[in-house]
């Protein structure tokens, strides 16, 4: 087990009728809040009365950004930025999915410097030490990005969806309701099954042995989304299933899984410049993603892996040959994905094209191979992505 700081301080209210804490929360940073959302769900399911009266019984002073888009562009965050400054605002209150979470953790860092909130992205990134308080309401379970270190940002100008890690964007409170998350449509609702089992399978496929606990963990967590996303698509109001999708989207990113494991990821790098490109739904793009993966990564030195995943999770035989098992565990994985979620299965129903492979795949590797359960050199990306047509 490698050393690792585990330190996720982020406060969380969960479940039904939590809202009325959310003024004493906001109080404590102060009373001037941004509150930020995305395109209207929030107001078509009655959030947005709620918590603009829960604000205005804490006598905050309210100002607001909102179309805040899918895939999140760097023009609303410098737009909630000069916002902050502006008004002198002492608190975010980011109310939505994770892209109006994440672009308002860079509003929330923009504010607290003189250069553009794009020069926080890229080879020459720079520091980012501080934000501005953020509180979180979370309407969809997906990223976990109200509770984790993370956001990511898309420029249409340079063609890059690029992401950062720093502790000064962790929420300091989110509020998670899961009857918040039942208008979410069966599409947004696969895509985010598929963006949490992304998240731990990321990490899940390592060729570490040495963490019997996480790994189970992370089969538990795995084994939920396969039991209640199903669920939720059928009942969109079950509870049982949305609060376990929700805290499982939480966990699967917060930084516990990660622990003591070498952190690269594969299937991410590689998704980002899909919605970079094609502006597709992460969650989307991971699906396709992430079976041809396994099947490309697939040797006879990590086939384990595969057993163990395919046992513990799917619950395959665990007396059949392994790279039977393996080939197995592949093959219901893609059939939960595209079958039981719903979810396209290939590149060509979503339109990607071929001609973009090389841009993709060169952009995917910018920083060098992807070093993650296997090594992908650029050209390894482009195989993946050839599978996937
Ligand atoms: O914009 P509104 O009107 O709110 O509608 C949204 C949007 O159209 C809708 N929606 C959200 N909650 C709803 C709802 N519709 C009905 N009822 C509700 N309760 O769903 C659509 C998608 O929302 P979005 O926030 O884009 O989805 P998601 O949470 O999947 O966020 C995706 C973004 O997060 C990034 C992705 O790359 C992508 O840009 N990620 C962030 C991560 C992080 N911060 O750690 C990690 C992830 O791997 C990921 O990269
Ligand atoms: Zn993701």
């Amino acid at each position: 087990m490698n050393p690792f700081i585990y330190n996720i301080p982020t406060k969380v209210y969960f479940g039904e009728n939590q809202l009325h804490n959310l003024g004493k929360e906001l109080s404590k940073f102060g009373k001037r809040v941004l509150l930020t959302y995305g395109g209207g769900s929030i107001k078509r399911i009655g959030l947005y009365d709620r918590v603009i009266e829960e604000l205005r019984n804490a006598n905050m002073e309210v100002f607001e950004v909102s179309g805040i888009e899918p895939n999140p562009r760097i023009e609303s965050v410098r737009k909630g930025a000069q916002l902050c400054k502006e008004k002198n605002i002492d608190v975010l209150l980011a109310v939505g999915g994770g892209s109006t979470i994440d672009a308002t953790k860079f509003m929330a860092a923009g504010a607290c410097v003189d250069h553009d909130p794009w020069e926080f992205f890229g080879a020459d990134a720079k520091p980012l030490e501080r934000a501005l308080p953020i509180v979180t309401i979370l309407t969809l379970a997906a990223t976990g990005s109200e509770m984790d270190t993370a956001a990511v940002i898309s420029n249409l100008e340079t063609g890059d969806k690029l992401g950062r890690l720093a502790p000064a964007l962790l929420p300091k409170v989110s509020f998670l309701d899961p009857t918040l998350t039942y208008s979410v449509s069966k599409f947004q609702t696969a895509c985010g099954a598929a963006d949490i089992m992304s998240h731990i399978i990321e990490v899940y496929f390592n060729t570490q042995q040495d963490l019997f606990m996480l790994d189970c963990f992370m089969e538990g967590m795995l084994k939920t989304i396969v039991k209640y996303a199903p669920v939720a698509l059928a009942e969109p109001e079950n509870y049982e299933a949305r609060a376990n999708l929700m805290w499982t989207s939480s966990w699967a990113i917060n930084g516990f899984i990660n622990g003591g494991k070498r952190k690269a990821w594969s299937c991410h790098p590689m998704e980002h410049e899909l919605s970079a490109v094609y502006d597709i739904t992460h969650g989307l793009g991971l699906a396709i993603l992430t079976p041809r993966w396994m099947e490309y990564c697939l040797d006879e030195s990590n086939v384990d892996k595969y057993v163990s995943y395919g046992v513990n999770v799917f619950g395959i035989d665990a007396s059949l040959d392994k790279m039977v098992i393996a080939r197995e565990s592949i093959r219901l994985t893609a059939e939960f994905l595209f079958d039981t979620l719903g979810l396209q299965r290939t590149f060509t129903e979503v339109g990607i094209k071929r001609e973009d492979f090389e841009l993709m795949a060169r952009k995917a590797c910018r920083y060098g191979d992807i070093k993650g359960f296997k090594t992908l050199t650029q050209k390894d990306v482009e195989n993946i992505f050839e599978m996937c047509l």
